[in-house]
């Protein structure tokens, strides 16, 4: 057998956007309640090692997520850095007034292409979803803010299984239209793996242009770096990852953490594109975030470090 020159990695980015979710992401899955004040040590490690882009909490009901009950107060005492820009999810109306009141420059609308994951989350309807935030979106961008988008389960549902990616589709068409910069298409439930992203990033990529998607892949199973692997090639240029691994959606039973910071960053710079992160100092977060919640996190790098034995 002739083994072919392979074009696999010839068209890589030198660098690529960390969207870091942890705070947000993370905490909110987590049996304790993070006191507010670990909640800004986190956030302040996370912005040392060089991260830009953070979620850092939700303005959601705090009946369905105490864990993010005290986002207004947080947003009070964030550590104000030139060039760090701050997210909030916000699910309808009431969360863009508290976000507006708490002067994140930036919030994110969620919902699932799954019909029966959006009712256990968020207690409609897709379609009643995509209605709110005809409230949301237009309003937000108004007033000056940026707004992103999130898809969830789209590679899979936890409650109804295989899902049809060209509803995705459909929805991502309207999210954009609406004043969406950004759409996070997501793995919630970590059960995609590298043909299937393939297949579903292609389908998104003939229609929207890499800037205005991202990947948010939870790595329940340990196919999250893989799949990232198959975005970039085709031209993603954006993955959500979270400390550590820290992570979770109440709403979606056996979830796991997102892609490791730590693994992503590891991975990135290894094949040479940058990410302004620093990997000593990313590590360190990483040993904030295991302190802050009290366990041990599950990332590979954030166990084993960025250095080989030889160097
Ligand atoms: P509901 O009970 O149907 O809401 O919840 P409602 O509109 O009937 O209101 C009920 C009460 O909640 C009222 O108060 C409202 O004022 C209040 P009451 O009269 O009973 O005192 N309320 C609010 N309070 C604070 N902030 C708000 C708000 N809205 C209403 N924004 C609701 C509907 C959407 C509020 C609820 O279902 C909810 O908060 N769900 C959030 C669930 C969530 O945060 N899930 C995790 C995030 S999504 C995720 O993790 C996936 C992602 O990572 C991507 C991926 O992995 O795929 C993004
Ligand atoms: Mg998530």
């Amino acid at each position: 057998m002739t083994l072919k020159p392979s074009s696999l990695f010839s068209a890589l980015p030198d660098q690529v956007s960390v969207y870091e979710v942890s705070p947000r992401d993370g905490l909110q899955n987590e049996a304790v309640t993070v006191p507010v004040t670990a909640k800004v040590r986190l956030i302040e490690a996370l912005v040392a090692s060089g991260i830009r882009r953070l979620e850092v909490t939700s303005f959601v009901s705090p009946k369905w997520v105490p864990q993010l009950a005290d986002a207004e107060q947080l947003c009070r005492i964030l550590p104000r850095v030139e060039g760090v820009s701050y997210s909030a999810l916000v699910p309808n109306r009431t969360g863009l007034d508290r976000a507006l009141t708490a002067e994140v420059p930036e919030v994110a609308v969620f919902l699932s292409v799954s019909e029966t994951h959006n009712r256990k989350n968020v207690n409609r309807s897709t379609e009643q979803s995509l209605a709110g935030f005809e409230e949301v979106v237009g309003p937000a961008v108004a007033a000056g803010l940026r707004v992103r988008g999130y898809l969830s389960t789209l590679w899979g549902c936890p409650y109804e299984g295989a899902i049809d990616p060209r509803r995705g589709v459909e929805i991502t068409r309207r999210l954009l239209k609406m004043g969406c910069y950004q759409v996070s298409l997501g793995d919630t439930i970590g059960v995609g793996t590298p043909r299937q992203t393939q297949e579903i990033v292609s389908m998104f990529l003939s229609e929207f242009a890499a800037p205005s998607l991202a990947l948010h892949l939870h790595d329940t199973r340990g196919t999250a770096l893989a799949n990232m692997l198959v975005g970039l090639e085709l031209g993603v240029r954006t993955f959500d990852a979270s400390v550590g691994g820290l992570g979770g959606c109440p709403y979606a039973p056996g979830a796991a953490g997102n892609l490791a910071t730590e693994d992503l960053v590891y991975t990135l710079h290894g094949m040479g594109i940058g990410t302004g992160i620093d990997p000593e100092k990313l590590l360190e977060a990483g040993r904030v975030a295991a302190a802050v919640v009290g366990r041990e996190l599950p990332g590979k790098v954030h166990k084993a470090g960025f250095r080989s034995l030889r160097q």
